[in-house]
């Protein structure tokens, strides 16, 4: 009995912890923290952790944790005011140098198979600068839910993207592409239309060390860095910029949303997956819904608007495209247990292929 109560305790203090280095809305960390507030306390003036955040972020989830604390009538131990106040001047300092739109993310995948808690189990952890005005870099410098959703789609089938060409439409912080580089795709290609995002998408990869570094192809058969990052507008994107890549499987997190743009995304999307000979091959029982034979894309996407995703789904289907829905049918594993913001039911994901 002992023994699973100290179990309990260590899964919220990492979940606790982990919801902090990712960002996690402060009223998400103070519902976690509820659970244990000596141990919020705890992870709130563990220095190793808070370093890593921004002064803002992390001075909001203090003054809330010690409002909480205060209220419960219970004492706010002296080094937490002192964190406090440490936090409030470096709040200041950064606002004097104008850092404080850029927060820190560390987003760790936790493996689902776990009987007890240790720190292998988390699988991979992404570290990304993303901004806290989700508009930023033309919506790019955000990380959005269908990432997550195709990032824990990407670790729960493996086998799919491995020893694959993967190519990402409107790629923002990068967060699929350090998922693939994991999963060992053959080589990962990152896009994006947005200059400002792509320039925060390479220093991301940089952060991660998933870039390509190499110009000789056997080295680069042997490196474990297979991330690449270009600029790609959809509305200026030409048969010939495209010819070059030949993906075995294209992907897109959170793309549909502007109807302006899905013409040309869709037209981007026929290009890639119309490509000569070469044929994908996940070796999967004939009517099984992960099966390949030849390119195809995932795309997973939150429908705020029924309007444009029909457009979506119209302007496929006179591409010839066909789009199934195989988000309930192949839903990835919970990697993200302590995300309580990230709503996974709200993402659907649809598999792209030519119609026959
Ligand atoms: C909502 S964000 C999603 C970012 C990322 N995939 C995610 O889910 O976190 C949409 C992304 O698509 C890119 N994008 C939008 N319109 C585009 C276009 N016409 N051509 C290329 N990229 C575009 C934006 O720059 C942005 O990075």
């Amino acid at each position: 009995m002992a023994g699973a109560a100290a179990q309990d305790d260590a899964e919220q203090l990492l979940h606790l912890k982990l919801a902090f280095l990712a960002g996690e809305p402060p009223a998400c960390i103070l519902a976690l923290a509820r659970y244990a507030l000596p141990l919020a306390v705890k992870i709130a003036t563990a220095p190793k952790v808070y370093g890593r955040q921004n002064s803002t972020y992390t001075t909001t989830i203090f003054k809330r944790i010690i409002s909480e604390v205060e209220l419960s009538s219970d004492i706010v131990i002296d080094a937490l005011y002192e964190e406090f106040a440490q936090r409030m001047l470096s709040k200041a300092k950064d606002s004097l140098l104008n850092k404080t739109n850029h927060i820190y993310k560390e987003i760790s995948f936790l493996s689902s198979t776990h009987d007890n808690v240790s720190s292998s189990l988390i699988s991979v952890v992404a570290r990304l600068s993303c901004s806290s005005n989700m508009l930023e870099g033309d919506t790019g410098c955000s990380l959005w839910p269908s990432s997550l959703f195709l990032s824990e789609f990407i670790l729960s089938y493996p086998e799919i993207f491995s020893t694959k060409c993967c190519f990402e439409l409107g790629s923002g912080v990068g967060l699929v592409g350090i998922c693939l580089n994991y999963v060992g795709a053959s080589k990962v290609i990152l896009t994006d239309g947005d200059t400002s995002t792509l320039t925060n998408m390479k220093e991301n990869m940089e952060l991660n060390n998933v870039c390509i570094k190499l110009e000789d192809f056997e080295e680069l058969k042997e490196s474990k860095n297979k991330v690449e990052c270009k600029y790609l507008s959809w509305e200026e994107a030409s048969e010939s910029d495209l010819r070059g890549y030949q993906p075995d499987i294209v992907l897109g997190a959170d793309i549909v949303y502007d109807p302006v743009c899905v013409p040309h995304l869709v037209r981007v999307l026929s290009m890639l997956l119309r490509r000569d000979s070469k044929q994908g091959e996940v070796n999967r029982k004939s009517g099984d819904e992960l099966e390949m034979d030849g390119p195809v894309a995932y795309i997973a996407t939150v429908v705020r608007n029924a309007e444009t995703f029909n457009c979506f789904a119209k302007a496929a289907a006179d591409a010839k495209l066909s789009a199934i829905n195989i988000g309930s049918s192949t839903a990835p594993s919970n990697f993200l247990p302590y995300m309580l913001s990230y709503d996974r039911s709200s993402v659907q994901l649809l598999k792209i292929t030519l119609s026959s």
